[in-house]
């Protein structure tokens, strides 16, 4: 095992293994094992969720993760058993156990069904000087997942994932470092979930058995070994836990999960206003369009083109009228410019905001303005200041912020040149002074805390509306500050295809809130891709089209009448989705559920599912099967075990079973599965438009020897922060069929916000509907079969 130490720096130094188990004690919800002058501590923070801690040295330095929400004291204290053999030392809580043993110090767990998991391997956890490591067991049926954002296939066993944020404009199916940073690891096998996270903001590596295909291992810098053991029967139990312990997102704002327009860059207002118009005239719905670099004065940040943005409140207020909300992009790098009254930058050079080298020089590198610099978001009032920087944004109604080339992206001379890719000198120091962090430290959290600081000053400066706020890199627990798209990708089916596994091991990351850029980045799209992407796109949590400089126009209506019916219906369908999808996002907001998800989320014991990653869940109810390749227009589809309504057709299937399904470029497949409950809105150009009068509610039928199924349907104002104060609705649905009908109880609505009057209609397909007015009161509606 010792030769598969290739990534440990080499030096003439010996590798150190924990040694022992010489004594313990326990304090507390913690179990320190004393094995020489190495230490381990195992911390019970709840019955599924345990803390291991190694410091080779014996000293427990303090700990700064900016990634945990939960720290230990904050979790309700649990009760845990410990017991001593001659052999090992266990600690048992309700759920699991950790067995400690006591001559080699290797750890392992074990579930309720006396399965082992997380079994460390021998030499278990060691280091070299400040590399530290620990390695672990890959038992049968084993498939591993999230690791943030990941390109190639949705199940990673056998796959190196290192964790450095980096700009990776170029990457493709095998690309190790990407934009997000997410040391969290998802193992999966039939009836047993474990998560791991590696509580290291350092560079870290995870190795997926590449090398041994026996074992696999977590290696980071820094100096000690910190990582989270969570423990679920099934995935959702895992990612509850994992996001309870980093963060869950905030609630959007709705029009947020409607359809967003981007480019880069409409140059000038009168061309966004024509943009605008071109959605209203087509009656495409559109929710914000977003302005690139192109709107600043030589892409200084927080200014506006004197020129071609002469008057952005005027552009902002008539965009508005027109139901639109408008996203504007924000890039750390400052321009350069002494002596130029370039506010910004006389701001960060006076209050000594900026990121210098160990021997206090300035440091600079290369962006879109050229020379620039660079704040460091790791202290709180650089936060704090940079966050102020948006209000004339929010003054006139900016009511989104999009954090680009946050990694940070770099160049050693100005672009336009094959410049190298730099980043700060890793001794830089960083952060308040007083805890000594280097940027080798705190590299991967240069994006997050940016999206951080924006998302605190949307909401200082926009205090009445929830704003919208979009970053490229962040850590784990990003979620919490932002939405995240997936960076540069390419107009070529394979980045089509590749798309949906990377959204849903970022959902299985903890972070909901996630999209492509629809059509492609880089490139010009042909109508079929463009037409299936649109399609695919409808499915992304965040649905975004964008597009770069220099490729063909790639809105809605830029390839053709059919393609642009085409992503007009799409759009349409998402419109129609949106009740459904905002429940969704406030299941996310409560447990941390991924909106997009892999079919093993649902079907975890059936393992089939374990590499499926072209056909994906909207939540528990809808599943896609789109069409990620050109010329394809019948489409192999698996339906897991239980009964499937064709979304289009209305025909059921019996699964599991493998069916094959129409898919002309008009058709993505859609199923729906027995007993859902889907909310739908009426469509209109824009959130607000349209959606008040009627709410419709479909109901699939459960099917005789189907069990009963429920749905909450969330609602509120969708715009302000009234839901924290208990401005929210929730009404449960309970459907079941017996011989001769299906019955749909509707619960009493909950919560202290009430709709506008409306009218409500339960339909059960294809058997009947019913409606009345909806006044919150709780009913029994039957539908005879
Ligand atoms: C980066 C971003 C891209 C943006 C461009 C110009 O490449 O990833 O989305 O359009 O910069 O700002």
């Amino acid at each position: 095992m010792l030769e598969n130490f290739r990534q440990l720096p080499r030096n003439d130094r010996p590798v150190s293994v924990l040694g022992g188990v010489r004594s313990l004690h326990t304090h507390g919800r913690h179990v320190d094992f004393d094995c020489g002058e190495a230490k381990i501590r195992v911390g019970v923070l709840a019955p599924n969720l345990v803390r291991v801690r190694l410091s080779p040295d014996g000293q427990w330095k303090p700990r700064r993760s900016w990634a945990i929400a939960a720290e230990d004291e904050s979790w309700t204290p649990t009760g845990f058993e410990l017991s001593e053999t001659p052999e090992e030392i266990a600690i048992a809580t309700e759920c699991m156990e950790v067995r400690v043993r006591r001559e080699s110090g290797l750890l392992a767990c074990i579930d309720p069904q006396g399965r082992e998991f997380a079994r460390d391997l021998a030499p278990g956890m060691h280091w070299r000087d400040r590399r530290v490591a620990a390695v672990k067991a890959i038992e049968a049926q084993e498939c591993f997942y999230g690791l943030g954002q990941r390109t190639g296939l949705l199940e990673k066993r056998g796959t190196v994932a290192t964790n450095w944020t980096v700009d990776s404009l170029d990457y493709d199916l095998l690309t190790d470092e990407m934009y997000q940073a997410i040391p969290f690891l998802m193992v999966l096998r039939p009836g047993l979930t474990y998560g791991i996270f590696l509580n290291s903001t350092y560079w870290s590596r995870f190795d997926l058995g590449e090398a041994d295909p026996n074992c696999w291992r977590m290696e980071t810098d820094g100096g000690e070994l910190d990582y989270y053991i969570i423990y679920g029967s099934q995935p959702s139990a895992v990612v509850a836990t994992y996001t309870q312990l980093t963060g869950r997102p905030p609630l959007p704002p709705k029009w947020a999960i409607g359809y967003h327009q981007s480019r880069w860059s409409y140059e000038s207002q009168d061309e966004v206003r024509a943009i605008a118009r071109e959605f209203r005239d087509r009656r495409i719905p559109c929710d914000v369009i977003h302005l690139d670099i192109d709107y600043m004065r030589g892409y200084r940040v927080f200014t506006w083109h004197p020129h071609r943005f002469s008057d952005p409140a005027a552009l902002v207020a008539d965009l508005r009228a027109e139901g639109f909300k408008t996203v504007t992009i924000v890039d750390p790098g400052i321009k350069y410019e002494p002596d130029a009254d370039y506010e910004v930058f006389d701001g960060a050079i006076a209050s000594d905001y900026l990121v210098r080298d160990r021997s206090g020089k300035l440091f600079h590198g290369y962006v879109w303005p050229d020379k620039a610099v660079f704040p460091d978001f790791v202290r709180p009032e650089v936060r704090q200041w940079w966050g102020d920087l948006h209000q004339p944004l929010t003054e006139i109604g900016i009511a989104g912020i999009w954090n680009d080339m946050n990694e940070p992206a770099i160049a050693d001379r100005p672009f336009g040149d094959p410049g190298t890719k730099i980043w700060f000198p890793e001794d830089a120091p960083q952060g308040p002074p007083e805890e000594g962090a280097t940027h080798a430290e705190v590299h991967n959290l240069y994006g997050h805390l940016m999206a951080r600081s924006s998302s605190e000053a949307m909401e200082r400066h926009r205090p009445e509306a929830r704003s919208f706020v979009l970053t490229r890199s962040g850590y784990a627990g990003i979620g919490r500050w932002s939405a995240v798209w997936m960076g540069d990708n390419q107009s070529r089916w394979e980045y089509l295809e590749m798309s949906l596994p990377m959204l849903c091991n970022m959902g299985l990351s903890g972070v909901p809130f996630v999209g492509c850029d629809i059509g492609g980045f880089f490139g010009n799209a042909t109508p079929e891709l463009f037409a299936r992407w649109m399609q695919v796109g409808m499915l992304y949590p965040l649905m975004r089209g964008h597009s770069a400089l220099g490729t063909r126009s790639h809105e809605p209506w830029c390839f053709g009448d059919r393609v642009e019916q085409i992503c007009r219906e799409f759009i349409e369908l998402r419109y129609r989705l949106l009740p459904y999808f905002y429940t969704l996002f406030w299941e996310a907001t409560t447990a941390g559920t991924p909106i997009l998800r892999p079919l093993l989320y649902e079907f975890p014991d059936d393992e089939q599912t374990y590499t499926i990653a072209d056909r994906v869940m909207v939540g528990p109810w809808l599943m896609a099967a789109p069409v990620c390749r050109p010329g394809v227009s019948t489409q192999a589809v698996y339906l897991p075990a239980g009964v499937w309504y064709d979304w289009w057709t209305g025909q059921h299937y019996r699964g599991p079973t493998q069916i094959l399904a129409e898919a002309p470029l008009e058709r993505m497949p859609l199923y729906v599965r027995a007993g859902a409950v889907i909310p739908l809105a009426q469509v209109g150009q824009f959130v607000g438009e349209g959606a008040g009068d009627r709410l419709t509610v479909n109901v699939w039928p459960p099917g005789e020897s189907g069990l009963p199924t429920t749905f909450i349907h969330y609602e509120d104002d969708g715009e302000s922060f009234g839901y924290r104060e208990g401005d929210w609705a929730t009404t449960t649905y309970r459907v079941r069929q017996g011989d001769r009908e299906i019955v749909v109880e509707i619960g009493e609505r909950q919560g202290h916000w009430t709709p506008p009057s409306r009218e409500a209609v339960v339909e059960v397909v294809g058997i009947g509907r019913q409606s009345f007015e909806d006044d919150g009161r709780s009913r029994s509606l039957v539908f005879p079969l």
